[in-house]
């Protein structure tokens, strides 16, 4: 840099010497501390005698510094203090000052002299000294908005001549403005080195806007080449404003909050630095309660649903956000381990509370059903029964409530019997019912020894059957008991010796009333269609021979007869209402 500025000073001095040449005004500009080049501005004359270099005094007075001679191509120099051993004069007459100094700006003149003339061509010397880069001190930490701040000192040093500061935010020069802008610019010229010390001091207001502005300062300076500048490292204030506008946020675990979670509530002022502190108004709270920036509620209840505020502490700027707890109550109606009779009545209720509206879905035994409700409770209805209820809105929200019903009834035994196809035994069957699973002990009257059985086999969820197989040598009368906990009850069936052919036969409880109803049905209806068959054949054959119908009418009375008497029998086997609850009454001899 210094190197390139010297050849360009050269240049710039040689044409200066040479446009100034006959007006004795010449300029030699030099780089502080680099060699001032005086030529002496003056051609070469013939007949030279000597050349001679001096500089003129403040008040005047010429001191002479060196001389050539030009005949005896001698160079001597001037004992001056100032300028021991940094002269140097070439054989041109040019003058070489090295490690220039501000003092060495002054008049040097180059004197030429011949036989019979002097001639003087003066030059004057100009030095110059550029500035350190200015630096901005005592930088504040932060600035606030709507007062004055102070932005620093912008400190350049050792200039010559003396520079100028400019102050600059976001590249734009900085000139006071009352009120808003203030500068303060000084220019100190040292005594003994004669160099200039520029300071100047910013004072600033700054506003929202001053966020990331950049702030530097330039020192302007002259060099021999002209004008130039220097900036100093850039400067960002952190900018302190106030809360304009405050906001409540809910942070809590999940997107909706239920009870039992813990949430906290946070306010935010958008000042800078935010603001610390708060006044936090729960719903029905009037006066605030301070806090931090964070209010925190643990295992909030539904009673905490609400309106939350929060403002500053002065009670300004008032956030307000809605807290909404979600809960489910559910309320199952019996609920734990339920015993009940068969053909009891179990009204059941499963009712959900909740924030929202939710429905509530049943499972028997971990399948789906409907709402249950129990009027005439059979075995069947037996099983864990489950009550559930999610409220989707709410992450993992759900209750589920349950009840194990029992239905226990008293031992109900049916006895049958069929003839083998050998001939040789018969086979008992009986079937039993209830629960607790009753015992059942089967005894023959004839010798009241127990009976052996084949292994009871599930007909149903809760019926039961198993054979005793016997060859009764006379006639039998079987009697069977089955006994639980709730009672007894005894049936017994009379069984005729292996001799004699038994017909199919049952004793013990009826069927269903149902399954009878049925047949009777069954039975009417075949009669009915075979007295309009017997209609029906009448009125065709009546037209045709009255002799010949009557004679049919007779066989087909007959045919009707003989299907009535097949369906008696049917009825017989099956048992009809009336004859089972005579059965019944003959049967239990003793049931507890
Ligand atoms: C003067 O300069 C010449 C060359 O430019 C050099 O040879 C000589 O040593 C210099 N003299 C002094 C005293 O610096
Ligand atoms: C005079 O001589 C010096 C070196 O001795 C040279 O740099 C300079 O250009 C010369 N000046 C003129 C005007 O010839
Ligand atoms: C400094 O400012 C003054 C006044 O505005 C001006 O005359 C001078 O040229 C400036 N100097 C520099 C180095 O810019
Ligand atoms: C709520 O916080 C309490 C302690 O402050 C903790 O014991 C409890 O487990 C937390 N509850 C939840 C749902 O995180
Ligand atoms: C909610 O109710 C419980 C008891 O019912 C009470 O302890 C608690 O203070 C109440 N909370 C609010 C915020 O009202
Ligand atoms: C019943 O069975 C057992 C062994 O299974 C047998 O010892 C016993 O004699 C049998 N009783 C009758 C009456 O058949
Ligand atoms: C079984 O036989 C006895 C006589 O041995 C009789 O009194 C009874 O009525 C008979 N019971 C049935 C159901 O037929
Ligand atoms: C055995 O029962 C049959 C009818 O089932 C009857 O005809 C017979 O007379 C009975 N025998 C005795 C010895 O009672």
């Amino acid at each position: 840099m210094a190197a390139r500025a010297g050849s360009f000073l050269a240049v710039w001095v040689l044409c200066a010497a040479t446009l100034s040449t006959g007006y004795g005004l010449n300029t030699a500009n030099a780089v502080y501390g680099e060699t001032i080049i005086i030529p002496c501005g003056q051609e070469i004359v013939d007949g030279l005698l000597f050349g001679k270099w001096k500089y003129e005094k403040a008040d005047g007075t010429p001191v002479f510094v060196a001389a050539r001679s030009d005949v005896k191509n001698k160079i001597s120099y001037e004992d001056v203090p100032e300028y021991k051993g940094r002269l140097n004069l070439s054989e041109n007459y040019t003058l070489f000052i090295s490690d220039a100094k501000i003092s060495d700006e002054r008049r040097f003149v180059c004197m030429l002299v011949t036989e019979d003339n002097v001639f003087e061509n003066p030059t004057v010397v100009k030095v110059f000294k550029p500035p350190s880069q200015p630096e901005i001190k005592n930088q504040p930490n932060y600035m606030e908005t709507g007062k004055l701040n102070k932005v620093g000192e912008c400190v350049s040093l050792e200039s010559y001549p003396g520079g100028n500061i400019t102050w600059y935010r976001n590249g734009k020069a900085l000139e006071p403005v009352a009120g808003v802008i203030s500068i303060e610019s000084s220019n100190d010229r040292s005594a003994t080195s004669g160099l200039h010390n520029m300071q100047s001091s910013l004072q600033y207001m700054a506003t929202k806007d001053d966020i990331d502005a950049e702030f530097i300062c330039t020192v302007t300076y002259y060099m021999p080449n002209g004008q130039m500048a220097i900036e100093s490292d850039m400067a960002i204030f952190d900018i302190y404003y106030p809360t304009e506008k405050v906001t409540i946020q809910i942070h809590s675990p999940r997107k909706t909050i239920k009870e039992g979670d813990n949430i906290t509530l946070r306010c935010i002022g958008n000042g800078n630095p935010p603001p610390q502190q708060f006044l936090y108004y729960p719903p029905g709270q009037v006066e605030g309660i301070i806090g931090s920036s964070t209010y925190a509620i643990t295992d909030i209840q539904r009673n905490a649903s609400g309106d939350y505020k929060c403002s500053l502490l002065n009670k300004n700027m008032i956030a307000s956000t809605t807290v909404t707890v979600h809960y489910l109550d559910l309320f199952l109606n019996p609920s734990g381990e339920i015993t009940k009779k068969i053909g009891d009545t179990l009204p059941v209720s499963c009712i959900a509370s909740a924030s929202k509206d939710v429905a509530v879905t049943w499972m028997k035994d971990h399948k789906t059903l409907i709402q249950p409700s129990f009027t005439n409770l059979q075995y069947r209805d037996s099983g864990l029964y489950e009550c559930e209820t999610i409220l989707f809105e709410v992450d993992g929200l759900r209750r589920k409530e349950t009840f194990r019903l029992t239905v226990e009834g008293n031992p109900r035994i049916k006895l049958s019997k069929k003839a083998s196809s050998d001939g040789k035994t018969k086979t008992i069957i009986y079937e039993v019912e209830g629960f607790p699973k009753p015992e059942v002990q089967c005894t023959s009257m004839g010798n009241g020894v127990f009976l052996n059985r084949t292994k009871e086999i599930p007909v149903s969820e809760t019926k039961f059957s198993a054979e005793l197989i016997i060859s009764p040598e006379e006639n039998v009368t079987i009697t069977c008991s089955a006994e639980n906990r709730l009672g007894k009850e005894i049936v017994s069936l009379n069984v005729s010796a292996i001799s004699i052919t038994d017909r199919d036969e049952t004793n013990g409880r009826s069927e269903d009333n149902n399954d009878n109803a049925k047949l009777i049905i069954g039975i009417v209806v075949g009669l009915l269609l075979a007295a309009l068959v017997a209609g029906f054949i009448y009125w065709i054959y009546m037209k045709k021979s009255r002799k010949r119908a009557a004679c049919l009418i007779q066989r087909i009375g007959e045919s009707v007869l003989d299907s009535s008497s097949a369906t008696k029998h049917v009825g017989k086997e099956l048992g009809n209402t009336e004859e089972n609850k005579k059965l019944e009454e003959n049967n239990h001899k003793s049931e507890a």
